[in-house]
C-alpha cells in the first residue's frame, strides 16, 4: 500500500533521514521506533507531503506521491495526526471533529456517521462534545486529534507519538483504541518511543538511529532483539 524507496530528506545541508526503505501493507499496523531526533516525524512529513525528499520515491497504492501537495495526499487517503496535535482550542470538540471530515463535507450523512463512530471509540469526546477543545486534558486532546484524523475515513493514518506525555493508564487505553482503529480496517503507521506498548499491538516495526533504519522485523522479532531490548525496552 505504501512504499518508501531510498528516501532522504535534508534541512539545508543536514540530512535528517537518509536512504529510508519502508513498506506498509494494506491492513497492517507498522511502528517506527527511535529516540528523539532519530527521524520519525521527518519520515511522516515526507509521506504527507510537508517535506520534499531530496532523493528517493514514495508510492501509495502504486502511484508516486513524492512532490504531491499535502491536500492531494489527504484526498488520496493518507491523514497525518501530528505530534503537536494542532487542534483549534477555541472551537468545540464537535467542531474540531467536523473539520476533520472536511474532505467529505458534501456528504453530510457520511460526516454524521463518522462522528458517531468517533464517539463510539472515544465516549469521553461525546460527553465533552460542546466544550472548547482547549479545556480538555492532555489525554483527551490526543484522543480528539486522533478522532479528527479518522473523521476523513483515511485508508492510512500516520500517528506521531500519540502516547507522549500521557499517564500510564491513559497510554494503555490509547493503544487499545489504536488497535481497534486498525482492526476496523484502517492501515496504521505509528511513530513511538514507547517501544514495548507499540510492539505489543504492531505487526512489524522499523528502528531508527540518527536518520537511518538500523533494525527491522516483525513485532515478535523486535521484542526479542537484544539491541532493541537494551535501547528501548530496558530489559
Ligand atoms: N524544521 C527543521 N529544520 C532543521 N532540522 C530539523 C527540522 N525538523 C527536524 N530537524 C532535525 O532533523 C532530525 C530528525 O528530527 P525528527 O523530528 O524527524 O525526529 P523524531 O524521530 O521525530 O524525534 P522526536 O521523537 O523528538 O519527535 C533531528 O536532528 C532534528 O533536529
Ligand atoms: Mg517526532
Amino acid at each position: 500500500m505504501l512504499e518508501l524507496s531510498n528516501v532522504s530528506v535534508k534541512y539545508g545541508a543536514f540530512a535528517a533521514i537518509e536512504n529510508i526503505d519502508i513498506h506498509v501493507g494494506k491492513g497492517e499496523l507498522v511502528v517506527l521506533l527511535g529516540s528523539n531526533g532519530a527521524g520519525k516525524s521527518t519520515t511522516f512529513n515526507a509521506i504527507s507531503g510537508l517535506q520534499k525528499p531530496s532523493e528517493g520515491t514514495i508510492a501509495f497504492e502504486g502511484s508516486p506521491i513524492h512532490g504531491v501537495v499535502p491536500d492531494k495526499i489527504v484526498q488520496a487517503g493518507i491523514v497525518q495526526c501530528a505530534e503537536d496535535r494542532k487542534l483549534f482550542p477555541q472551537m468545540t470538540v464537535k467542531e474540531n471533529l467536523i473539520m476533520g471530515g472536511y474532505v467529505h463535507r458534501r456528504k453530510r450523512k457520511q460526516v454524521h456517521q463518522s462522528l458517531e463512530e468517533v464517539f463510539e471509540l472515544f465516549p469521553i469526546l461525546h460527553d465533552k462534545k460542546d466544550d472548547p477543545a482547549g479545556s480538555l486534558s492532555g489525554g483527551q486532546q490526543q484522543m480528539l486529534a486522533i478522532g479528527r484524523a479518522i473523521m476523513s475515513k483515511p485508508k492510512l493514518v500516520l500517528l506521531d507519538e500519540p502516547s507522549i506525555g500521557l499517564a500510564p493508564l491513559i497510554v494503555e487505553q490509547m493503544f487499545d483504541v489504536i488497535q481497534k482503529i486498525n482492526k476496523d480496517g484502517t492501515t496504521v503507521l505509528l511513530a513511538e518511543q514507547n517501544a514495548y506498548a507499540a510492539l505489543k499491538i504492531a505487526d512489524r516495526g522499523y528502528v531508527y538511529e540518527s536518520g537511518s533504519i538500523v533494525v527491522k522485523g516483525t513485532a515478535d522479532e523486535l521484542l526479542s532483539n537484544d539491541t532493541v531490548r537494551k535501547a528501548y525496552i530496558g530489559a
